[in-house]
């Protein structure tokens, strides 16, 4: 197995900068008046969660919770181990849950059943990238950044085994 290097960009820093700008204002129009809390699901939303966050001119807060579903490589395990749980009362809150990829859909499974429990009013998902690619089941992201082809990419929060969260660009990898 050759190892896995940076192909070309897929998606420009300006171009993330541009959406994320977009998603903030969608965000700050339909919770206007509401108590939201966005939710980063670990480690990858992180960067996406700072600028989201900074991007949304209404008081809100947000909490981590942590999930880890690929082991090393780029196809995903299917296990969805839970590394840190939610410390913040969500109780009747507006609960967005941030994160950076939406892919095999089992992470999401897995997270929203578990928020369900901390009794939140409310709970919808903003994920940066939505990978067009068939599911066992389908959830509902409401708020999507980009659509982007079944691919394995990396840079914007998100790693390969660790590596590259800190690239400004979005990559593909080859
Ligand atoms: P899912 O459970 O398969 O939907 O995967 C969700 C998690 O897998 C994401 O939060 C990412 O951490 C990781 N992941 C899925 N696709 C990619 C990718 O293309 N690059 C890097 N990480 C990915
Ligand atoms: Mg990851």
């Amino acid at each position: 197995m050759t190892t896995p290097k940076l192909k070309e960009i897929l998606i420009s820093e300006k171009q993330i900068q541009q959406r994320v700008l977009e998603l903030g204002k969608e965000l700050e129009k339909d919770y206007k008046d509401k108590d939201l809390v966005l939710v980063g699901v670990l480690k990858g939303s992180v960067i996406f969660l700072a600028d989201l966050s900074r991007a949304i001119e209404i008081p809100h807060s947000f909490d981590f919770i942590g999930a880890s579903s690929y082991g090393a490589g780029t196809t995903s395990s299917g296990h969805v181990q839970i590394t840190r749980d939610i410390t913040f009362d969500l109780k009747d809150r507006h609960v967005v849950l941030v994160e950076d990829i939406y892919d095999t859909g089992n992470t999401m499974e897995k997270l929203i059943g578990l928020l369900l429990l901390h009794g939140p009013a409310s709970v919808e998902v903003c994920a940066m990238l939505y990978k067009d690619r068939p599911r066992v089941k389908e959830h509902e992201i409401r708020y999507r950044g980009f659509e982007i082809e079944d691919k394995f990419v990396v840079g914007y929060g998100l790693d390969l085994d660790q590596y590259y969260r800190n690239l400004r660009d979005i990559w593909v990898m080859g």
